[in-house]
């Protein structure tokens, strides 16, 4: 709306008069440019999920097929990606991609949340300069797709959630050999975290390859297949 407003006053001073069409091809470019807005939908068959606290420049895109990519800088916090909704359980995920904020804090992750009761989930295969369990206690470990991952539960306490602001646990793989692309068990994960105490929700919302940034600046275009 702003957009559009200002190409007409820019329009009329110029003196030109701009086309309906011509309008509405500036705008979409201006689209392009800043990224698509925040919110949850379906894309070329994915779904996808692109939430931000608000602070900071993000540029978030949804790009042809399961590829996304999203640069920003000095951002609070945000998390976008794609993937499915509602989640499996027994879902092999492959994706392939660029991630540039190794010195950054920000991961790559499989992201998902279940419901009955709320959890929010992450298998981190890429960490920057902030490793997610810090501080926590390892609850077991996992072996798959190559590297050991470490188990661990936190807790966040009236923190943004699928259901509002609210207080729910968080269940941690996240692998040592850290890498951007493969296939991730997410079986294997669910089952590892079963064994060392943590049951996931029985209503499966949402699940994707995420990229996440907090505090941070970067870049990562990735690809879920
Ligand atoms: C996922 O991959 C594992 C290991 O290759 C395989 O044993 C399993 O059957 C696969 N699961 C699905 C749902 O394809």
């Amino acid at each position: 709306m702003l957009g559009s407003t200002l190409v007409l006053a820019l329009s009329a001073v110029a003196g030109v008069f701009a086309s309906p069409l011509e309008l509405i091809q500036r705008n979409e470019e201006h689209a392009e440019k800043r990224g698509i807005q925040p919110g949850q939908g379906n894309h070329n068959g994915w779904f996808y999920s692109y939430w931000t606290d608000g602070r900071g420049y993000i540029d978030y895109n949804n790009n042809a097929g399961g590829s996304y990519s999203v640069s920003w800088q000095n951002v609070g916090n945000f998390v976008g990606g794609k993937g499915w909704n509602p989640g499996s359980a027994t879902r092999n995920v492959t994706y392939s991609g660029q991630w540039n904020a190794i010195n950054q804090n920000s991961y790559v992750a499989l992201y998902g949340w279940t419901r009955n009761p709320l959890i929010e989930y992450y298998v981190v295969e890429s960490w920057g300069t902030y490793n997610p369990s810090s501080g926590s206690q390892r609850l077991g470990t996992v072996y798959s797709d190559g590297s050991t991952y470490d188990i661990y539960r936190t807790q966040r306490v009236n923190q943004p959630s699928i259901d509002g602001t609210s207080t729910f646990y968080q269940f941690w793989s996240v692998r040592q050999q850290k890498r951007v692309g493969g296939t991730i068990n997410v079986k294997a994960h669910f089952d590892a975290w079963e064994s060392s105490g943590l049951r996931l929700g029985t209503n499966h919302n949402y699940q994707i390859l995420a990229t996440e940034g907090y505090g941070s600046s970067g870049y990562a275009s990735i690809t879920v297949y």
